[in-house]
């Protein structure tokens, strides 16, 4: 509860060092996940070694949400509880390095970096262990399945995940961030992401004699066209809204006027209250531009992720959390982007923060984006992810 510095010097070199003792084992485990990547809620072998090292810490591990793991560290007295989140599952992706440790699942690789997140929590989980005595209050481990397809998150909550939860913290690993810098900033960080599908209902007929027909190609062209005016004018100037059609597929042969059009796309947006009304606002100029085409037209919306936004009170305690890890010189302001995050489930509930950790080092490996089959990380950044991991949890506690 003390503030003075000299306490807070103690504390930040005391997660610093344990950081450090453990950044091998860190390394280590970061390496053999990469090397077994498991697709979104298949995470089995990945659950299963997390268990396995959590108890060989002396502490209980529960499975949620199939290969989802969820362990408390409890300190020495009654206090509030600070979730960590990391998510563990890797992507649908043929990996092109060539590592001791690179994926011997076919198909399949870390190529988003949350093999470094759960190797990270994980340590930070030895960290918390080696100093519970001296936090009051619980420390929260969730280990998400199914990130990738927004998933994991979702169905933890409704299992109850976040009910005895006080705030929440997430990291995630950034490539287009230097080793060494850190982001956590209040407000949207990450888009919701919204997936759209429509059937357009003509009637087919012979190209020669389009007036016996309805033209669905021709409706679904102006539903495309139509459907641009949303953002351009139905949306505030300055709160940011993508609308894209990314398939519009029709038709068989040059002279057979087909039968249906289909179209599907995405949306993306960083308002809770724009993401709710986007879906009306699109069935709307959907089904009325088919209308005016004598065609019908069926939308179907699903949302995938909600905008990820950080809480200003746990943004501050993260910031000021990632400044004990990298110093001042170490923050940086990044822009908020158009990707989805699913930890966004966990944000909707209980006040949440998400980081951004850069893991880009040129003079060691060439920049990959994530996602890319090249992708990798320098593992300089693990050490300084477990460390935010922990020092967030201690510093939220001491509230
Ligand atoms: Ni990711």
């Amino acid at each position: 509860m003390t503030s003075s510095s000299g306490m807070e010097e103690r504390e930040m070199s005391r997660v610093k060092k344990l950081a450090s003792k453990y950044n091998d084992f860190n390394g280590a485990m970061r390496r053999e996940l990469h090397k077994y990547p498991e697709p979104s809620m298949e995470e089995k072998r990945t659950a299963n070694r997390l268990i396995e090292e959590l108890n060989k810490m002396g502490l209980e591990a529960k499975k949620y949400a199939g290969t989802g793991v969820v362990c408390l560290i409890k300190g020495s007295g009654e206090g509030k509880t600070v979730a960590l989140r990391a998510d563990i599952d890797a992507i649908e992706l043929k990996e092109e390095n060539e590592l001791t440790y690179s994926s011997v699942n076919e198909d399949l690789m870390h190529g988003c970096g949350h093999d470094g997140h759960t190797a990270s929590l994980l340590t930070a989980a030895k960290i918390l262990n080696d100093i519970k005595d001296e936090f009051t209050g619980n420390v929260k481990l969730i280990f998400q399945p199914g990130e990738e397809i927004a998933s994991g998150a979702k169905k933890m909550v409704a299992e109850g995940v976040l009910n005895d939860v006080d705030a929440i913290f997430g990291i995630h690993l950034m490539n287009e961030m230097e080793v060494g810098k850190i982001s956590v900033e209040s407000g949207p960080r990450m888009a919701a992401v919204n997936k759209f599908s429509i059937t357009v209902k003509g009637k087919g007929g012979h190209g020669s004699l389009p007036h016996q027909g309805i033209d669905p190609i021709i409706t679904g062209s102006a539903i495309v066209m139509n459907l641009q005016s949303v953002v351009s004018r139905e949306m505030e100037p300055l709160a940011p809204v993508v609308l894209s059609v990314d398939i519009f597929q029709s038709g068989s042969r040059f002279n057979v006027l087909p039968e249906e059009a289909y179209l599907e796309g995405t949306t993306r947006c960083f308002s809770p209250e724009i993401n709710d009304n986007l879906e009306n606002i699109m069935r709307r100029i959907v089904e009325n531009t088919a209308a005016s085409y004598r065609a019908e037209a069926e939308l179907v919306y699903d949302k995938l992720s909600l905008p990820t936004i950080n809480d200003p009170v746990i943004a501050e305690i993260g910031t000021g959390a990632a400044e004990k890890i990298v110093s001042k010189n170490g923050l940086v302001k990044v822009e908020k982007t158009t990707g989805g995050e699913d930890f966004s489930y966990f944000a909707a509930e209980v006040p949440a923060a998400f980081a951004f950790v850069g893991s880009k080092n040129e003079a060691k490996l060439d920049f990959y984006p994530h996602h890319h089959p090249k992708f990798n990380i320098d593992e300089d950044a693990l050490e300084i992810s477990a460390g935010l991991y922990a020092q967030f949890a201690l510093d939220f506690l001491a509230q």
